[in-house]
Parts: structure tokens; sequence; C-alpha cells
């Protein structure tokens, strides 16, 4: 009798482990979603299915919202426009800042960078952390159906923004919006929605340059998007924006060009994403360490294409740092270098490094 007692008690422990371990999201293998090149080959067959069956393509796309605060660090609380019940049922706390992650083109909030920029915050301090989810759209292989859509994901999401200020009396000068990639240009368009409000800050980590670089500044981010807009861009070859338009402060990490830590380190990307998601990762670390990436200012963008910034010397004196909460503002255009492994930031020395090529070789 004891003995079966026994089982079972070990058969409901194995289940109730394997199903917390199934709910914790967290920035570590096997508790958020690596984005592989498998997973990018699944969306070209999903397109091929539904170029085949038109009708299996989704009439409503929806954006959905993940809360996590410290009371529910590892598992979401669904928030959705409109739906007042769940805003007052859930750990939303208007009195701490709001953060809203706002990923990239084939991205999801499940992947482990959200987790990364998520895990950051919530170590720091107290956040509602808002991954917003747009994967109804972004989880598309045709690049630009999905820039077609920014401005109605944009629109959706500034309804959100207004839909919390409405029922929580946030202020929107409190919410910052965070964006990787696609990202960027969406929490852009949102900002440009919003007027004649404002949201408080605009990081954009390594906006995407493809068809955006050669936009108006009314279809991509601007500087005019927030109070203040930071923008990292550690990828200026290839998927991101070669150019210092879009922000009042814009960081070029070890010029923009080959990441030290890449093609390796993260082992959550691909690797020839392991640029464009450098400055994300250099991102998290600003979270936990502000003054991990002390920079120096150059004189324009050209400075950044010709290698030619800093003091005269081999090292200089940070005379700014990159990232880091609350956001402090800056303007210009600015250089840092980094590890080849973690942590990433040299800290309060500017090291003047040559620029390496990407370990970009195929894709
Ligand atoms: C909201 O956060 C503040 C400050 O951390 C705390 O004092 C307050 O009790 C929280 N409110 C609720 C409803 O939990
Ligand atoms: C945004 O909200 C307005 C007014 O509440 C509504 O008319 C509009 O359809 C919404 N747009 C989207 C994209 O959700
Ligand atoms: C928020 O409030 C404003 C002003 O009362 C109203 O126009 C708007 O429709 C509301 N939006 C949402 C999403 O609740
Ligand atoms: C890549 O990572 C693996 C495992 O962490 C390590 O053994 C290897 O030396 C790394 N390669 C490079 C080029 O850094």
């Amino acid at each position: 009798m004891k003995f079966s007692y026994f089982y079972y008690f070990c058969i409901v422990s194995v289940v109730a482990l394997y199903k917390n371990k199934a709910q914790i999201f967290q920035n570590q293998l096997g508790y958020c979603e690596p984005f592989t090149v498998e997973f990018i080959a699944g969306l070209v067959s999903k397109e091929a299915r539904q170029i085949l069956d038109p009708g299996s393509r989704p009439r409503q796309k929806q954006l959905r919202y993940d809360l996590f605060t410290r009371r529910n660090p590892y598992k979401r609380q669904l928030l959705l426009t409109g739906d007042r019940n769940r805003l007052l049922a859930s750990n939303f706390n208007a009195s701490w800042p709001v953060r809203l992650s706002i990923h990239g083109w084939n991205g999801q909030t499940t992947t482990c960078s959200n987790a990364a920029i998520k895990d950051a915050y919530l170590a720091r301090s107290d956040y509602n952390v808002i991954l917003v989810d747009w994967s109804d759209y972004s989880l598309d292989i045709n690049y630009f159906r999905v820039v077609t859509e920014i401005y109605e994901i944009a629109h959706q999401l500034t309804n959100f923004t207004r839909f919390l200020h409405n029922h929580t009396g946030t202020s929107f000068k409190d919410m910052y919006l965070i964006g990787h990639s696609a990202g960027c240009h969406i929490a852009g368009m949102a900002g440009k929605l919003l007027h004649p409000y404002k949201y408080g800050v605009i990081f954009a980590l390594d906006s995407s340059g493809p068809v955006h670089r050669s936009l108006d500044a009314k279809w991509r981010l601007a500087p005019t998007d927030a109070y203040y807009v930071e923008s990292i861009q550690s990828d200026v070859a290839l998927f991101g924006f070669p150019a210092d338009n879009l922000a009042h402060a814009s960081f070029y990490p070890n010029w923009g060009l080959g990441q030290p830590h890449c093609p390796n380190v993260t082992t959550m990307e691909p690797d020839f994403t392991c640029d464009h998601f450098g400055a994300l990762y250099y991102f998290v670390e600003s979270l936990q360490n502000p003054r991990a990436f002390g920079a120096v200012k150059c004189k324009n963008y050209e400075s950044i294409e010709n290698y030619k910034c800093g003091c005269g010397a081999r090292q200089c004196k940070a005379s700014d740092y990159m990232g880091g909460d609350p956001a402090v503002p800056k303007k210009g255009v600015f250089y840092f270098s980094t590890r080849a492994t973690m942590p990433f930031g040299y800290g309060d020395i500017c090291r003047m490094k040559r620029p390496i090529k990407s370990t970009i070789t195929r894709i």
C-alpha cells in the first residue's frame, strides 16, 4: 500500500518538475528558444504551404504582450489591448517603469535574446517588463511583406500603450521602447503615431538597414520619435543601418563591423546573425553595469567609416557610456571596442582597435 503511494508521489513530482521547466522562461539553454537556421527553414515551408493553400494564411494578425515583473520573473502574464480585467488582475504596478522590448523579423517573444533583456532588467530593479509579441507578422519569410506591415504593427502597439496609460496612469515618458532590428522601426513608427505625446526613450539595437536605409524619416526610426533615442549599431555592413541619422546618440562598437566574440559565444543565434545581435547583448550588459562600455566621441559618421576617432593614443579615457537604465542622454557619434569574451565591456578606458572583418562568410 505504502509502496504504491511512493510511486504515485514520484510520478507526480517528475511531472511537476517537467511542467515547471516548460513554464520557466529565462536566458539559459533549455529555458528559452534559440534562434536557429532550422527555425528559419521552417518559415520557408510555412510560406510554401500558404501559397498552396491561401486559406491557411491567418486573417487577423494580433499583437500580444507578455508581462514579467519581479513577482513573476519566469512566467508571463498575458496582456491584451482593451482587456482591462486582465491588466488589473496582473502584477503590473504603475509605480515601476515600463520597458517594452520589440523583437525583430523572424523573432518571437520566447527567444533567448528577449529572455536576456527581461532577466537583466529584473535583476536590476522593479520594472514592468513587457515583451511585445508580433510573431503573427514576423514569422514570415517574406521580409518585404513584413516591411509594409510595420505601420499597422506600430499602430497596434501605440494603442496598447494608450490603453496602459488610460487604465494605470503610467506616463508615456516612463515608457521605454527597446527594439532590435526591424523592431527599432516599429518603435519609431509607434513614437510618431503617439504624437503629440512622446515616449521617454527608444533604445535601438542594430536597427535593420535593408529597405529602411533608403526610406524617408517618416517611414523609419528618427530622433524625433521619443524624447531621447539612442542607437547601438554593430553590423552596418549587412543587416544594420549604415548611417547616423536614426538617433540623438549613435554608438558603433568595433566600428560597426566584425564583433570580436563572433561567430561564437552566445550560441543562441545562427553565426551569420552574430554581429547583428552584438548590440543586443552589449545593451544587456550595460543594464548590469552602466559603465561597462566607455566610449569616445567622434566628429561624425565619416570618422567611423574611416576608423578615425579617439584621442590620438591607443587608449582613451571614456567621455560617455553606452546604454544603461535610466538612459543618460548624449548627442553625437561614438566609438567603443569590446572583448572577445564576456564581460564584453572594457569599462572606463576605451581601447582603440583596428577594425576586424566580419566572420560572416556565407548565409
Ligand atoms: C506597487 O509598488 C510599490 C513600490 O514598489 C509598492 O509599495 C506597492 O505596494 C505596489 N502595489 C501593489 C498593488 O502591489
Ligand atoms: C487603435 O485604436 C483606435 C481607437 O481606439 C481604433 O480605431 C483602431 O482601429 C486601432 N488600431 C489598431 C491597429 O489596433
Ligand atoms: C484612451 O483614452 C483616450 C482619451 O480618453 C481615448 O480617446 C482613447 O480611445 C483611449 N484609448 C484606449 C486604447 O483605451
Ligand atoms: C566557440 O565555442 C566553443 C565552446 O564554447 C569553444 O570551444 C571554441 O574555442 C570557440 N571558438 C571560437 C572561435 O571562439
